[in-house]
Protein backbone atom coordinates (compact mmCIF):
# COMPACT_ATOMS: atom_id res chain seq x y z
CA UNK A 1 0.00 0.00 0.00
CA UNK A 2 1.37 3.62 -0.77
CA UNK A 3 1.30 6.42 1.55
CA UNK A 4 2.10 10.06 0.86
CA UNK A 5 4.24 12.21 3.47
CA UNK A 6 3.51 16.16 3.66
CA UNK A 7 6.33 17.68 5.64
CA UNK A 8 9.41 16.65 5.44
CA UNK A 9 11.28 18.27 9.04
CA UNK A 10 11.87 16.41 12.29
CA UNK A 11 8.38 14.68 12.38
CA UNK A 12 8.24 13.71 8.35
CA UNK A 13 11.73 12.44 7.94
CA UNK A 14 11.54 10.14 11.08
CA UNK A 15 8.68 8.66 9.87
CA UNK A 16 10.00 7.87 6.40
CA UNK A 17 13.22 6.46 8.62
CA UNK A 18 10.74 4.26 10.59
CA UNK A 19 9.19 2.64 7.60
CA UNK A 20 12.21 1.73 5.89
CA UNK A 21 14.06 0.70 9.22
CA UNK A 22 10.91 -1.82 10.47
CA UNK A 23 10.06 -2.60 7.14
CA UNK A 24 9.79 -6.20 7.80
CA UNK A 25 7.67 -6.09 10.76
CA UNK A 26 5.31 -3.11 9.61
CA UNK A 27 4.67 -5.02 7.04
CA UNK A 28 3.68 -8.28 8.92
CA UNK A 29 1.55 -6.13 10.95
CA UNK A 30 0.00 -3.79 8.29
CA UNK A 31 -1.63 -7.41 6.79
CA UNK A 32 -1.51 -5.68 3.48
CA UNK A 33 1.83 -5.87 3.21
CA UNK A 34 4.81 -3.45 2.37
CA UNK A 35 3.62 0.10 3.41
CA UNK A 36 5.76 2.44 0.93
CA UNK A 37 5.99 6.09 0.73
CA UNK A 38 5.61 6.95 -3.01
CA UNK A 39 5.46 11.02 -2.21
CA UNK A 40 6.87 13.59 0.16
CA UNK A 41 5.44 17.43 0.12
CA UNK A 42 8.10 20.03 0.97
CA UNK A 43 8.99 23.30 -0.69
CA UNK A 44 12.50 23.02 0.70
CA UNK A 45 14.96 21.00 -1.43
CA UNK A 46 17.10 17.79 -0.02
CA UNK A 47 19.56 17.31 -2.52
CA UNK A 48 21.49 13.65 -1.84
CA UNK A 49 18.52 12.41 0.30
CA UNK A 50 17.63 9.06 -0.74
CA UNK A 51 14.55 9.55 -1.27
CA UNK A 52 14.89 12.78 -3.65
CA UNK A 53 13.21 10.94 -6.38
CA UNK A 54 9.88 11.10 -4.35
CA UNK A 55 9.73 14.64 -3.61
CA UNK A 56 6.90 17.39 -4.71
CA UNK A 57 6.42 21.09 -4.19
CA UNK A 58 3.05 20.73 -5.46
CA UNK A 59 0.01 19.18 -3.05
CA UNK A 60 -2.20 18.28 -6.04
CA UNK A 61 0.10 15.63 -7.10
CA UNK A 62 -0.25 13.80 -3.69
CA UNK A 63 -4.04 14.55 -3.87
CA UNK A 64 -4.42 12.96 -7.51
CA UNK A 65 -2.44 10.21 -6.94
CA UNK A 66 -5.15 7.25 -6.77
CA UNK A 67 -2.37 4.77 -5.87
CA UNK A 68 -1.82 7.07 -2.29
CA UNK A 69 -4.26 5.69 0.00
CA UNK A 70 -2.65 7.53 3.52
CA UNK A 71 -1.58 10.80 3.74
CA UNK A 72 0.42 11.50 7.08
CA UNK A 73 0.48 15.47 7.47
CA UNK A 74 4.05 16.19 9.52
CA UNK A 75 3.99 19.91 8.73
CA UNK A 76 2.61 21.47 11.56
CA UNK A 77 0.67 25.12 11.98
CA UNK A 78 -3.27 25.07 11.23
CA UNK A 79 -2.49 26.14 7.67
CA UNK A 80 -2.37 25.26 4.87
CA UNK A 81 -2.26 21.96 6.98
CA UNK A 82 -5.98 22.32 7.42
CA UNK A 83 -7.25 22.44 4.01
CA UNK A 84 -4.38 19.79 2.63
CA UNK A 85 -5.75 17.49 5.20
CA UNK A 86 -9.73 18.05 4.46
CA UNK A 87 -8.95 17.74 0.79
CA UNK A 88 -6.96 14.61 1.33
CA UNK A 89 -10.27 12.99 3.78
CA UNK A 90 -12.56 14.50 1.07
CA UNK A 91 -10.66 12.52 -1.58
CA UNK A 92 -11.34 9.39 0.52
CA UNK A 93 -7.57 8.78 2.11
CA UNK A 94 -7.09 8.11 4.94
CA UNK A 95 -5.05 10.88 7.09
CA UNK A 96 -2.30 10.58 10.04
CA UNK A 97 -1.30 13.52 11.36
CA UNK A 98 1.31 14.51 14.96
CA UNK A 99 -0.07 18.42 14.61
CA UNK A 100 -1.75 19.17 18.10
CA UNK A 101 -2.78 22.53 16.66
CA UNK A 102 -4.42 20.78 13.96
CA UNK A 103 -6.56 18.36 16.31
CA UNK A 104 -6.95 20.59 19.25
CA UNK A 105 -8.38 23.15 17.28
CA UNK A 106 -10.14 21.63 14.01
CA UNK A 107 -10.76 17.51 15.70
CA UNK A 108 -14.44 18.12 15.55
CA UNK A 109 -14.70 19.15 11.95
CA UNK A 110 -11.83 16.69 10.55
CA UNK A 111 -13.08 13.76 12.18
CA UNK A 112 -16.80 14.63 10.82
CA UNK A 113 -15.38 14.83 7.51
CA UNK A 114 -13.44 11.09 7.90
CA UNK A 115 -16.80 9.90 9.23
CA UNK A 116 -18.55 11.10 5.99
CA UNK A 117 -16.48 9.92 3.77
CA UNK A 118 -15.42 6.50 5.70
CA UNK A 119 -11.93 7.01 5.95
CA UNK A 120 -9.67 7.34 8.87
CA UNK A 121 -8.12 10.22 10.66
CA UNK A 122 -5.57 9.77 13.32
CA UNK A 123 -3.80 11.26 15.52
CA UNK A 124 -1.70 9.37 18.06
CA UNK A 125 1.40 11.44 17.64
CA UNK A 126 -0.21 14.62 18.87
CA UNK A 127 -0.13 13.94 22.56
CA UNK A 128 2.88 12.71 24.23
CA UNK A 129 4.93 11.62 21.04
CA UNK A 130 5.82 8.02 20.87
CA UNK A 131 3.50 7.98 24.33
CA UNK A 132 0.50 5.94 23.81
CA UNK A 133 -2.27 7.73 25.63
CA UNK A 134 -5.01 8.57 22.66
CA UNK A 135 -5.37 5.03 21.69
CA UNK A 136 -5.19 4.04 25.45
CA UNK A 137 -7.94 6.63 26.33
CA UNK A 138 -10.09 5.69 23.43
CA UNK A 139 -10.10 1.95 23.22
CA UNK A 140 -8.01 0.33 26.71
CA UNK A 141 -9.98 2.66 29.47
CA UNK A 142 -13.34 2.74 27.40
CA UNK A 143 -14.93 0.90 30.30
CA UNK A 144 -14.08 3.44 32.39
CA UNK A 145 -15.64 6.72 33.48
CA UNK A 146 -13.02 9.11 33.33
CA UNK A 147 -12.53 11.80 35.71
CA UNK A 148 -9.45 13.30 35.61
CA UNK A 149 -6.30 13.87 33.61
CA UNK A 150 -3.01 15.36 34.72
CA UNK A 151 -0.12 15.55 32.63
CA UNK A 152 3.67 16.62 32.19
CA UNK A 153 2.47 17.56 28.77
CA UNK A 154 5.46 19.37 26.91
CA UNK A 155 9.46 18.18 27.03
CA UNK A 156 10.88 21.69 26.49
CA UNK A 157 9.59 23.02 30.09
CA UNK A 158 10.15 20.10 31.44
CA UNK A 159 13.65 20.13 31.12
CA UNK A 160 14.11 23.94 31.66
CA UNK A 161 12.34 23.52 35.06
CA UNK A 162 14.46 20.37 35.46
CA UNK A 163 17.29 21.98 34.74
CA UNK A 164 16.44 25.00 37.31
CA UNK A 165 15.50 22.50 40.23
CA UNK A 166 18.57 20.44 39.77
CA UNK A 167 21.31 22.04 38.43
CA UNK A 168 20.28 25.87 39.90
CA UNK A 169 20.14 27.77 36.70
CA UNK A 170 18.16 30.52 35.88
CA UNK A 171 15.04 30.15 33.87
CA UNK A 172 16.70 32.40 31.28
CA UNK A 173 19.85 30.20 30.91
CA UNK A 174 17.90 26.99 31.35
CA UNK A 175 15.74 28.49 27.93
CA UNK A 176 19.19 28.57 25.46
CA UNK A 177 20.26 25.50 26.82
CA UNK A 178 16.94 23.76 25.90
CA UNK A 179 17.78 26.16 22.57
CA UNK A 180 20.86 25.14 22.25
CA UNK A 181 19.70 21.16 22.51
CA UNK A 182 17.42 21.37 19.61
CA UNK A 183 14.39 21.41 22.34
CA UNK A 184 13.13 24.74 22.07
CA UNK A 185 12.51 26.78 19.11
CA UNK A 186 13.99 29.42 18.29
CA UNK A 187 10.41 31.68 19.06
CA UNK A 188 10.07 29.67 22.50
CA UNK A 189 6.68 31.27 22.76
CA UNK A 190 4.26 28.29 22.51
CA UNK A 191 6.33 26.10 25.01
CA UNK A 192 6.93 28.51 27.59
CA UNK A 193 3.94 30.53 27.60
CA UNK A 194 1.84 26.83 27.93
CA UNK A 195 -0.16 27.16 24.63
CA UNK A 196 1.67 24.07 23.90
CA UNK A 197 0.53 22.12 26.37
CA UNK A 198 -2.81 23.52 26.37
CA UNK A 199 -3.71 21.71 22.99
CA UNK A 200 -2.19 18.01 24.09
CA UNK A 201 -4.64 18.71 27.65
CA UNK A 202 -7.29 19.55 24.93
CA UNK A 203 -7.20 16.73 22.99
CA UNK A 204 -7.40 14.36 26.08
CA UNK A 205 -10.02 16.18 27.51
CA UNK A 206 -11.97 15.90 24.88
CA UNK A 207 -11.17 12.01 24.47
CA UNK A 208 -12.30 11.95 28.08
CA UNK A 209 -15.31 13.30 28.46
CA UNK A 210 -16.34 13.60 24.48
CA UNK A 211 -16.97 17.06 23.75
CA UNK A 212 -14.60 18.86 22.31
CA UNK A 213 -12.83 21.78 24.35
CA UNK A 214 -11.50 24.48 22.80
CA UNK A 215 -7.74 25.79 23.26
CA UNK A 216 -9.59 29.09 23.66
CA UNK A 217 -11.70 28.05 26.48
CA UNK A 218 -9.01 27.31 28.77
CA UNK A 219 -7.10 29.03 31.19
CA UNK A 220 -3.36 28.58 30.59
CA UNK A 221 -0.03 29.52 32.22
CA UNK A 222 3.60 29.31 31.35
CA UNK A 223 6.36 29.17 33.47
CA UNK A 224 8.52 32.49 32.66
CA UNK A 225 7.39 33.56 35.87
CA UNK A 226 9.26 30.81 37.69
CA UNK A 227 12.18 31.82 40.05
CA UNK A 228 14.73 30.07 41.43
CA UNK A 229 13.70 31.52 45.01
CA UNK A 230 10.11 29.56 44.25
CA UNK A 231 12.05 26.49 43.32
CA UNK A 232 14.00 26.78 46.63
CA UNK A 233 10.78 27.47 48.97
CA UNK A 234 9.09 24.23 47.64
CA UNK A 235 12.67 22.77 47.71
CA UNK A 236 12.11 23.14 51.78
CA UNK A 237 8.54 21.93 51.40
CA UNK A 238 9.81 18.37 49.91
CA UNK A 239 8.25 18.99 46.21
CA UNK A 240 9.06 20.60 42.93
CA UNK A 241 7.39 22.79 40.05
CA UNK A 242 6.24 21.04 37.27
CA UNK A 243 3.94 22.58 34.26
CA UNK A 244 0.88 20.19 34.14
CA UNK A 245 -2.21 20.22 32.13
CA UNK A 246 -5.35 19.23 34.01
CA UNK A 247 -8.61 18.35 32.78
CA UNK A 248 -11.24 16.87 35.71
CA UNK A 249 -14.74 16.28 35.32
CA UNK A 250 -17.42 18.01 37.28
CA UNK A 251 -20.00 17.29 35.77
CA UNK A 252 -22.00 16.13 32.29
CA UNK A 253 -22.08 19.89 31.19
CA UNK A 254 -19.30 20.89 33.11
CA UNK A 255 -15.09 20.24 33.03
CA UNK A 256 -12.44 22.03 34.67
CA UNK A 257 -9.61 22.13 32.26
CA UNK A 258 -6.27 24.32 32.83
CA UNK A 259 -2.06 24.47 31.96
CA UNK A 260 -0.66 25.60 35.03
CA UNK A 261 2.78 25.42 36.88
CA UNK A 262 1.87 23.12 40.21
CA UNK A 263 4.13 22.23 42.97
CA UNK A 264 4.25 18.35 43.60
CA UNK A 265 5.05 16.46 46.44
CA UNK A 266 8.23 14.46 45.81
CA UNK A 267 7.62 10.39 45.34
CA UNK A 268 4.63 10.98 44.26
CA UNK A 269 3.88 9.62 40.19
CA UNK A 270 4.50 13.18 37.76
CA UNK A 271 7.30 14.68 40.43
CA UNK A 272 10.06 12.21 39.63
CA UNK A 273 9.51 12.72 35.47
CA UNK A 274 12.39 15.12 34.42
CA UNK A 275 14.30 16.58 31.35
CA UNK A 276 12.17 16.24 28.43
CA UNK A 277 10.18 13.08 29.41
CA UNK A 278 6.62 13.23 29.29
CA UNK A 279 3.87 11.75 31.93
CA UNK A 280 -0.22 11.54 31.90
CA UNK A 281 -1.85 10.18 34.91
CA UNK A 282 -5.70 8.87 33.77
CA UNK A 283 -7.92 8.53 36.95
CA UNK A 284 -10.79 6.17 35.75
CA UNK A 285 -13.70 4.76 38.29
CA UNK A 286 -12.84 1.69 37.56
CA UNK A 287 -9.05 1.24 36.85
CA UNK A 288 -7.99 3.65 39.58
CA UNK A 289 -4.62 5.62 38.11
CA UNK A 290 -3.04 4.78 35.49
CA UNK A 291 0.65 6.87 34.03
CA UNK A 292 1.91 6.77 30.93
CA UNK A 293 4.97 7.28 30.29
CA UNK A 294 8.18 8.37 28.05
CA UNK A 295 9.51 10.50 25.44
CA UNK A 296 6.62 13.60 24.63
CA UNK A 297 8.92 14.80 21.67
CA UNK A 298 11.63 13.71 19.42
CA UNK A 299 12.10 12.15 15.84
CA UNK A 300 12.15 8.48 16.23
CA UNK A 301 9.83 8.33 19.12
CA UNK A 302 7.16 10.51 17.62
CA UNK A 303 7.36 8.83 13.91
CA UNK A 304 6.97 5.74 16.14
CA UNK A 305 3.09 6.59 17.21
CA UNK A 306 2.71 7.76 13.66
CA UNK A 307 3.75 4.81 11.89
CA UNK A 308 1.34 2.87 14.10
CA UNK A 309 -1.22 5.16 13.12
CA UNK A 310 -0.49 4.27 9.64
CA UNK A 311 -0.30 0.49 9.88
CA UNK A 312 -4.01 1.15 11.55
CA UNK A 313 -5.09 2.93 8.48
CA UNK A 314 -4.01 0.36 6.73
CA UNK A 315 -5.42 -2.54 9.01
CA UNK A 316 -8.90 -0.54 8.36
CA UNK A 317 -8.76 0.46 4.62
CA UNK A 318 -12.21 -0.55 4.01
CA UNK A 319 -13.94 0.78 7.97
CA UNK A 320 -13.55 3.67 9.61
CA UNK A 321 -12.49 3.24 13.58
CA UNK A 322 -15.25 5.11 15.10
CA UNK A 323 -14.04 8.17 17.73
CA UNK A 324 -16.12 9.69 20.39
CA UNK A 325 -16.10 13.83 19.59
CA UNK A 326 -18.94 15.77 19.53
CA UNK A 327 -18.95 19.20 19.07
CA UNK A 328 -18.80 21.73 22.38
CA UNK A 329 -22.65 22.75 22.48
CA UNK A 330 -23.68 26.17 24.07
CA UNK A 331 -24.39 24.94 27.50
CA UNK A 332 -20.99 22.85 28.13
CA UNK A 333 -18.54 24.91 30.35
CA UNK A 334 -15.11 25.02 30.78
CA UNK A 335 -14.51 26.26 34.22
CA UNK A 336 -11.03 27.48 35.22
CA UNK A 337 -11.65 27.61 39.48
CA UNK A 338 -10.71 24.36 41.45
CA UNK A 339 -13.44 24.00 43.91
CA UNK A 340 -10.73 23.21 46.43
CA UNK A 341 -6.80 23.45 46.59
CA UNK A 342 -3.90 24.03 48.44
CA UNK A 343 -1.55 27.26 47.45
CA UNK A 344 2.26 28.30 47.64
CA UNK A 345 2.81 31.79 48.05
CA UNK A 346 5.58 34.08 47.64
CA UNK A 347 5.16 37.70 48.99
CA UNK A 348 6.97 40.87 49.60
CA UNK A 349 6.77 41.96 53.16
CA UNK A 350 5.09 45.82 54.02
CA UNK A 351 5.49 44.53 57.72
CA UNK A 352 7.04 42.61 60.23
CA UNK A 353 6.65 38.91 59.44
CA UNK A 354 4.90 38.10 63.02
CA UNK A 355 2.60 40.92 62.28
CA UNK A 356 1.79 39.52 58.41
CA UNK A 357 1.82 36.30 59.71
CA UNK A 358 -0.79 37.17 62.32
CA UNK A 359 -2.63 38.72 59.37
CA UNK A 360 -2.21 35.88 57.01
CA UNK A 361 -3.79 33.06 59.09
CA UNK A 362 -6.68 35.45 60.57
CA UNK A 363 -7.73 35.86 56.54
CA UNK A 364 -7.16 32.29 55.45
CA UNK A 365 -6.22 30.20 57.77
CA UNK A 366 -3.23 28.22 58.98
CA UNK A 367 -0.34 28.36 57.06
CA UNK A 368 3.25 26.51 56.86
CA UNK A 369 5.86 29.43 56.78
CA UNK A 370 9.11 27.73 54.18
CA UNK A 371 12.62 29.10 54.52
CA UNK A 372 16.14 28.29 52.58
CA UNK A 373 19.54 29.25 53.38
CA UNK A 374 19.95 32.63 51.68
CA UNK A 375 16.36 33.32 51.69
CA UNK A 376 15.23 37.05 51.35
CA UNK A 377 14.74 38.95 54.71
CA UNK A 378 11.71 41.24 53.40
CA UNK A 379 9.94 38.03 52.00
CA UNK A 380 7.83 35.28 52.76
CA UNK A 381 6.67 32.04 51.34
CA UNK A 382 4.06 29.63 52.66
CA UNK A 383 1.13 26.81 51.97
CA UNK A 384 -2.04 27.70 52.50
CA UNK A 385 -4.38 24.90 54.04
CA UNK A 386 -7.13 23.46 51.20
CA UNK A 387 -9.97 25.90 50.74
CA UNK A 388 -12.17 26.71 47.57
CA UNK A 389 -10.15 28.31 45.17
CA UNK A 390 -12.60 31.73 45.44
CA UNK A 391 -12.54 32.13 48.79
CA UNK A 392 -8.36 31.73 48.68
CA UNK A 393 -8.31 34.94 46.07
CA UNK A 394 -10.57 37.07 47.97
CA UNK A 395 -8.73 36.76 51.33
CA UNK A 396 -5.21 36.40 49.60
CA UNK A 397 -6.18 39.85 47.88
CA UNK A 398 -7.55 41.44 51.03
CA UNK A 399 -4.13 41.21 52.91
CA UNK A 400 -2.89 44.21 53.57
CA UNK A 401 0.53 43.28 55.00
CA UNK A 402 1.93 41.27 51.97
CA UNK A 403 2.27 42.20 48.67
CA UNK A 404 1.88 38.73 46.77
CA UNK A 405 4.30 37.61 43.90
CA UNK A 406 3.85 34.54 42.98
CA UNK A 407 0.50 32.00 43.88
CA UNK A 408 0.89 28.35 42.61
CA UNK A 409 -1.54 25.52 43.18
CA UNK A 410 -0.41 22.67 45.55
CA UNK A 411 -2.04 19.42 43.84
CA UNK A 412 -2.66 15.97 45.29
CA UNK A 413 -1.01 13.42 42.97
N1 LIG B 1 7.67 21.47 21.75
C1 LIG B 1 7.07 20.24 22.17
C2 LIG B 1 7.66 19.82 23.51
C3 LIG B 1 7.30 19.20 21.12
O1 LIG B 1 8.66 20.40 23.93
O2 LIG B 1 7.12 18.95 24.17
C4 LIG B 1 6.41 18.03 21.19
O3 LIG B 1 5.06 18.33 21.06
Amino acid sequence: MYLAVMGYGTVGSGVVEVLNMNKTQIAQRSTVGKLEVKQILDLRDFPGDPNESKFTKDFKDILSDEDIKIVVETMGGLHPAFEFVSDCLKAGKHVVTSNKELVAKKGYELIELAKSNNVNFLFEAAVGGGIPVIRPIEQCLAANDITEIAGILNGTTNFILTMMIEKNMTFDDALKLAQEKGYAEKDPTADIEGFDACRKICILATLAFGKHIYPESVSTQGITKISLKDIAYVNAYDSVIKLLGVAKKISDKKTFVAVYPAVIKNGSQLSSVSDVFNAVLIRGNAVGDVVFYGQGAGKLPTASAVVADVIDCARNDEKRKPIFWEDAGEDDLVISELSETAVYIRAKLKAEKDSAVAEIEEKIGRIELLTYDGAEKDEIAFITERKSEKELKDAINSIGEIETISVIRVTDY
